[in-house]
């Protein structure tokens, strides 16, 4: 555990060695598969998050800038329906996105509590500290703890309690650990708090398959990025430049996939790992789902994990969703 830092702000950590999975291990378990993949946390380094900033200002990118809008006009709304005194935040949230929440909150006269929970112990003091200087008569309970997993560390609510989980992250794991995810919430929300899930709708597979394939190249620079992660953390020697980024729509399926397409026959070798790879002409490792969501997709998965659908905030030509959802 953590020391108390000062009055209005506490940090607790649960997080064990164990508790998560490793790029070696998501790399022999994934690339080993009959049909490759890899868990899109790993596109994410300091060059892949850079790479993400520079995706939600691209003008085929409509997500990020959407969801802010939906956010900026309904905050208020939102706050005076869940009668929300406290704010938990699961992973690094955007602090665009939480400022918007929490001044809401403040105008309100309700906020008294921030809770931010991450894996990482940086992020979790950074946001802390800084949003407790910047809402000073709020109090701060930051948890270091992988939030698939460990929710029952939360504290007692303070009341009734607002869970944003923005961004369409959610879109990103496959059905059935989407289902139990939000099945994991539940308990945490309390009879009075509310989920406020951010989700991508379904539309015309053009206007889905372009912001993942931007004209200006950011996309594909962002998913061969994890190639270079492999190279670098892994010892791996794959040719960056023998492979090609792809993205499509599956309409059956209601998702994006990001995958990489090796351009002619490639034989890899990953030192750390001792192991040898094949890629077939052609061959296509998948690095990404992302789940766009109808109306009725949303109250179904809703309802699979003990939830129910308050309302769907969207904007007006229907291109993304800010669902608010309580325990039914
Ligand atoms: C951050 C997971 C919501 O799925 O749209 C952006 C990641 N991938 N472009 C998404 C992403 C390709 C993004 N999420």
């Amino acid at each position: 555990m953590e020391p108390i830092l000062d009055v209005t702000v506490e940090v607790h950590s649960h997080l064990s060695a164990t508790d998560e999975r490793t790029l070696a291990e998501d790399v022999l378990d994934g690339l080993t598969r009959p049909l490759k993949e890899l868990p899109p946390k790993h596109l994410y380094d300091a060059r892949g998050s850079e790479l993400f900033d520079g995706i939600c200002e691209l003008p085929e990118y409509y997500q990020t800038r959407t969801e802010r809008l939906i956010l900026q006009t309904h905050a208020d709304d939102i706050v005076e329906r869940t009668g929300a005194v406290e704010l938990v935040e699961l992973g690094s949230g955007s602090a665009t996105k939480t400022r918007v929440l929490l001044d809401a909150m403040a105008a309100a006269g309700t906020l008294q509590r921030y809770v931010p929970v991450d894996v990482s112990a940086t992020t979790v003091h950074a946001v802390a500290e800084l949003f407790a200087d910047e809402y000073p008569d709020m109090s701060v309970y930051g948890l270091v703890a992988d939030f698939e997993r460990h929710l029952e560390h939360l504290p007692a609510p303070a009341g009734p309690r607002l869970v944003p989980f923005l961004g369409g992250t959610i879109g990103n794991l496959p059905p059935g650990t989407r289902r139990r995810f939000l099945r994991s919430l539940a308990p945490m929300l309390g009879a009075d708090g509310h989920l406020l899930l951010g989700t991508d709708l379904v539309k015309d597979p053009r206007v889905i398959e372009a912001a993942y394939d931007d004209s200006a190249g950011v996309t594909a620079q962002f998913n061969l990025n994890v190639l270079h992660v492999l190279n670098r953390e892994l010892g791996a020697d794959f040719e960056v430049d023998a492979f090609e980024h792809v993205a499509f729509f599956d309409r059956q399926r209601e998702w994006i996939e990001m995958r990489l397409r090796s351009m002619k026959p490639q034989h890899v070798r990953i030192d750390a790992l001792d192991l040898e790879l094949d890629f077939a002409a052609r061959e296509e490792l998948r690095t990404e789902i992302s789940a766009k969501f109808t109306p009725q997709r949303l109250r179904a998965d809703l309802a699979a994990a003990g939830l129910e659908l308050v309302e769907i905030f969207t904007d007006p030509d229907e291109l993304f969703a800010v669902s608010l959802a309580r325990v039914a």
